[in-house]
């Protein structure tokens, strides 16, 4: 194990601070709300998964929050929608108006909450961990490109202006391996005699040199 890695997450007292998180994303969220309300900063959390039952750390999040927002997309818990439409009202609500937004989740989650904040000018704050690999600098994988300048996110990173973020260039990048990781997942489900391309290929090389 190595670390840490990247740049630590600025906290300061920012004022009323939005933390919209998803998926995995929101354990990293924990310890920057810790920071953020001991920094004396009132947080407005907002979490989104596709049913109750994916929601990482419920309780543990419902205890540091100010106020806390829960969204799922069929509904099973909280408000049926997506995380951006909390954000949306909170932008326009004259008295709730974020000073500062962070997100972290799935790429396509923190694209959508940095276009929504952008026409109410709110600073927002993404982790683009997602698109690592070997986290140490070397390899190249997480390479995006921000305000128009080229950036590692384990060394540059974790976090930058989603404002500034190309995301169309870092979810193009992400997919680049789709086929591959396709297949990867299917080779490591398929323990039900069912074989995929990868294991017919190796079959009938098998059969050939036989
Ligand atoms: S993850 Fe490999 S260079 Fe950043």
């Amino acid at each position: 194990m190595v670390g840490p890695l990247g740049s630590p997450t600025h906290i300061d007292n920012f004022g009323h601070v939005v933390c919209v998180c998803g998926g995995v994303g929101i354990a990293p969220m924990h310890p920057i709300v810790q920071a953020l309300k001991a920094a004396g900063n009132k947080v407005t959390i907002i979490m989104g998964a596709r049913n109750e039952s994916l929601f990482l750390m419920k309780e543990e999040m419902t205890a540091l929050a100010d106020n806390i927002i829960f969204m799922t997309d069929d509904g099973s818990y909280g408000r049926k929608g997506l995380v951006t439409e909390p954000l949306k009202e909170l932008c326009e609500d004259t008295k709730g108006k974020p000073d500062m937004v962070i997100a972290i989740g799935p790429p396509i989650m923190m694209k959508f909450c940095a276009l929504t904040t952008k026409p109410y000018a709110v600073k927002t704050v993404v982790s683009l961990n997602s698109i690592m690999v070997d986290g140490t600098g070397m390899c190249g994988g997480c390479r995006v490109t921000i305000g128009g300048k080229t950036k590692f996110v384990c060394v540059d990173g974790p976090e930058f202006d989603g404002h500034e973020v190309d995301w169309n260039n870092m979810l193009q990048r992400m997919g680049a391996f789709k086929p591959q990781e396709q297949e990867a997942m299917h080779r490591f489900g398929a323990n039900d005699g069912h074989k995929c391309n990868i294991d017919k290929m190796a079959d009938a090389k098998a059969k050939e040199s036989k």
